[in-house]
């Protein structure tokens, strides 16, 4: 039987200035379901980092402590006990695929985590299909294009309550 064609939700959203991702951010941190994977594609300086930040603030965890880790590719953050485990993993230095295991993935995607992974095509065979894609390109030195995709039934849904949550804070 052919699998069922993945369920797709995407939105647009622009940035004007980094307060603006932060706010996105805290946007779509109040919709996140648990578990679930984002992924955060973008070049150098998109803002990948940024952005997850602003996720970790809105659920109270000090953006200071989210790095862009020289050693250590995942790093994992718990805001309150019951509050969401925020795993941020970036792949930049990943050399190949074969020292995933190594960094603690397995263990780290365990769980309901919200997992947050920057460069993700380093490791695309490890990625799952169901998701949030995250695409972020720089228009001008403050001004993003955030392209959010959600992948899946619970992630297409999360990602039209962003959009819906959206339209009701901006009456244009
Ligand atoms: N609208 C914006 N959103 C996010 N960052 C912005 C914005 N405007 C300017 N910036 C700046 O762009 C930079 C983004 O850096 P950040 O570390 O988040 O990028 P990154 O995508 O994680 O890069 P890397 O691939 O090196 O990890 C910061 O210096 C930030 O202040
Ligand atoms: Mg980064």
């Amino acid at each position: 039987m052919p699998e069922d064609p993945p369920i797709v939700v995407e939105r647009a959203v622009v940035a004007a200035d980094e307060a603006a991702t932060r706010q996105l951010a805290a946007a779509l941190a109040a919709v996140l379901p648990r578990p679930c994977l984002v992924t955060l594609a973008g070049d150098l300086g998109a803002g990948k980092t940024t952005f997850v930040k602003g996720v970790a603030a809105a659920v109270g965890i000090d953006p200071a402590t989210l790095i862009s880790p020289t050693f250590g590719l995942i790093h994992e953050h718990r805001p309150s006990p019951d509050g969401p485990r925020l795993v941020h993993a970036d792949m930049y230095r990943l050399a190949g695929l074969e020292e995933l295991v190594e960094t603690g993935w397995d263990d780290a995607c365990s769980g309901d985590a919200w997992v947050f992974v920057e460069w993700p095509d380093r490791i695309a065979a490890a990625v799952s299909a169901e998701r949030i894609e995250v695409v972020i390109s720089i228009d001008a030195p403050e001004r993003r294009t955030f392209t959010i995709r959600g992948r899946g039934a619970v992630q297409a849904a999360a990602v039209q309550a962003l959009a819906a949550e959206e339209s009701a804070a901006d009456p244009g």
